[in-house]
């Protein structure tokens, strides 16, 4: 109902934008609130994650928990500049089950990344970077519109006229169990960005 209401008003800015997802009803079971994207309108790379998690639900902002805050350090060693990039999520409400006083993280269905894909296709219009990278499964297939494996197609591709990279989420690199592998993917992590930041350039 929201998606079909909006997509007879295109909006023309992102604040507009915003303001029409601010204000829609959560699809998925949880979340308090829209976490809206955040960035530069016309910033050169634009980062795809998957949902809000407990943190950026708490504080309405993008990557601000761990997986924000590894994101953060790998962009630093990559010479990229949190702010000058634009951070946004597939799904745009954090999704979780609550156990106890803990809220524990759901993965968003296809359907429901489906729902949200016209805001982010939108909003990645209104961006226009020169490169969109994906981060995890999620954001590829919100991006690419069907499932695109990410460690076999890791690299730079295309979602449909997006110039794209497809490379993990970082809270991939935070669940590895042993520290020489997130290390050695950790160090991956960054060649990807320093790869996305030549291609961005
Ligand atoms: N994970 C995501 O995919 N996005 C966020 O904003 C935070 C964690």
């Amino acid at each position: 109902r929201a998606v079909a209401a909006m997509a007879e008003q295109r909006p023309a800015s992102l604040a507009e934008l915003n303001a029409i997802i601010a204000r829609s009803d959560p699809f998925v079971e949880g979340g308090t609130r829209a976490v809206l994207g955040e960035g530069p309108d016309h910033a050169a790379i634009a980062f795809v994650g998957e949902q809000p998690g407990d943190q950026e639900d708490s504080q309405g902002r993008p990557f601000v928990g761990p997986a924000g805050q590894l994101l953060d350090r790998a962009l630093a060693e990559a010479g990229i500049g949190r702010a000058a990039c634009y951070l946004t999520n597939a799904v745009k409400h954090f999704k979780f089950r609550q156990t106890g006083k803990r809220r524990l993280h759901q993965t968003p269905t296809a359907g429901e990344v489906r729902h949200y894909r016209w805001w982010l296709e939108t909003e990645l219009d209104l961006v226009a970077p020169r490169l969109t990278v994906a981060l995890g499964a999620t954001a590829a297939l919100a991006l690419a519109g069907r499932a695109v494996p990410v460690t076999k197609n890791r690299g730079p591709w295309r979602f449909g006229d997006r110039p794209g990279y497809l490379t993990v989420h970082p809270s991939y690199l935070l669940r590895l169990p042993d520290a020489e592998a997130k290390a050695r993917e950790y160090a991956r992590f960054v060649e990807d960005l320093r790869a996305a930041r030549a291609l961005a350039a």
